[in-house]
């Protein structure tokens, strides 16, 4: 089979097409025929290296997929660390899903990974119905959220969940195109960051008060900064490092508002079968009802990987980029 291959820690020009043995089933695995795979930053950390718990090169690229359950026909999606960017996998079937009725599979390889984690983000934030710890403070207001690099894949995600639990969005961009396009998902506030300073922004638009969350995923001082964009309460959601420092925090402003920072990393609580199913589970309703839909910026064949790479890096992306096994 074909499959694209990491052959050997760099940047995308590492990722080549090659012929591969077909992969054989361990006991209690099946066999999905895979029709298209969600690019993510994570598979350029990968890919470099620097993403915790992977293996040495040369391996498969690919943590999400969509497609055909070869013995059965089921259309199914499912998550993966690395394997699955490639014309089959061999996994158990605890990490597949029907895809949603009516989605092609380039849309249902689009959704795992970001609607998980932006579900997540929200969960983790206090702000959806079955949170483990509900922020009650914000009970009294309308609730705000600033989402960082909110034309992405886990971004769009996240603004659709906005909309749905009736949340007020702020985003912050790059590019005032992106920003257009990201209204017209339902974001409330574009903020295009290389034009303003959205820690100001965000105070200016909010008469000073701050948002109840921050979905933060570039680290660095944005996290002290997304600190400081919170109202009493606030909840700062860790999720990634896309500038490569460490998160630098503000105490002193934690202290006076009462501020707090979680973490969520989809790769851990994916191996939590029941807190992941009961994800998909709440969204469901929303998929059925039409209000999630992954936002999909391009389709690129599997030889084009390396491209697929090249545009996530260089900030060219909008929503996912899913690539077409054939
Ligand atoms: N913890 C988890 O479980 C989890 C799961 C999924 C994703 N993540 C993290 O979430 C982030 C978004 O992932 P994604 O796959 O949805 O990617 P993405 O948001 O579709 O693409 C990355 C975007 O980040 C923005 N960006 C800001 N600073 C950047 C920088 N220094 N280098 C590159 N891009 C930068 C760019 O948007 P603008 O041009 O608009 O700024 C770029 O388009 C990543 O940090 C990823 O590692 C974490």
């Amino acid at each position: 089979m074909k499959a694209v291959l990491v052959t050997r820690a760099g940047g995308p020009e590492v990722l080549q097409v090659q012929d591969v043995p077909d992969p054989q089933p361990a006991p209690g695995e099946v066999i999905v025929r895979v029709e298209a795979v969600g690019i993510n930053f994570a598979d350029t950390m990968t890919t470099r290296g620097s993403y915790s718990g992977m293996p040495s090169a040369p391996f498969i690229s690919g943590r999400e997929f969509a497609g055909v359950v070869e013995a059965t026909g089921e259309r199914v999606m499912g998550y993966v660390q690395w394997g699955a960017a490639a014309q089959k996998i061999a996994i158990k079937p605890d990490l597949l899903w029907p895809q949603p009725k009516g989605w092609t599979s380039a849309q249902s390889a689009a959704f795992p990974v970001n609607f998980l984690t932006a579900y997540l983000a929200y969960w983790k934030a206090g702000l959806t119905d079955d949170a483990m710890e509900p922020n009650r403070w914000s009970a009294g207001h309308r609730r705000r959220v600033l989402i960082h690099a909110a034309a992405g894949g886990v971004g769009t995600a996240a603004i659709e969940i906005a909309r749905v639990l009736d949340i007020e969005s702020y985003g912050t961009s790059s590019s005032e195109e992106k920003l257009e396009k990201v209204k017209k998902l339902g974001l409330d506030h574009g903020i295009n960051y290389r034009e303003v300073d959205y820690e100001q922004r965000v105070k200016d638009l909010t008469d000073g008060e701050g948002v109840d969350a921050v979905f933060e995923m570039l680290g660095g001082e944005h996290t002290a900064k997304s600190l400081r964009c919170c109202r009493p309460f606030g909840r700062v959601i860790i999720y990634g490092t896309a500038t490569g420092q460490r998160h630098q925090f503000d105490s002193g402003i934690m202290m006076a508002k009462s501020l707090s920072a979680h973490g969520v990393w989809l790769s851990v609580l994916a191996k939590d079968h029941e807190l992941i199913n009961r994800c998909l589970l709440a969204m469901r309703p929303w998929i059925e009802q039409g209000k999630l839909h992954p936002e999909i910026g391009h389709i690129l064949p599997m030889e084009q990987a390396g491209e697929a790479h090249r545009l996530l890096l260089g900030r060219a992306n909008y929503g996912k980029i899913v690539l077409r096994i054939e």
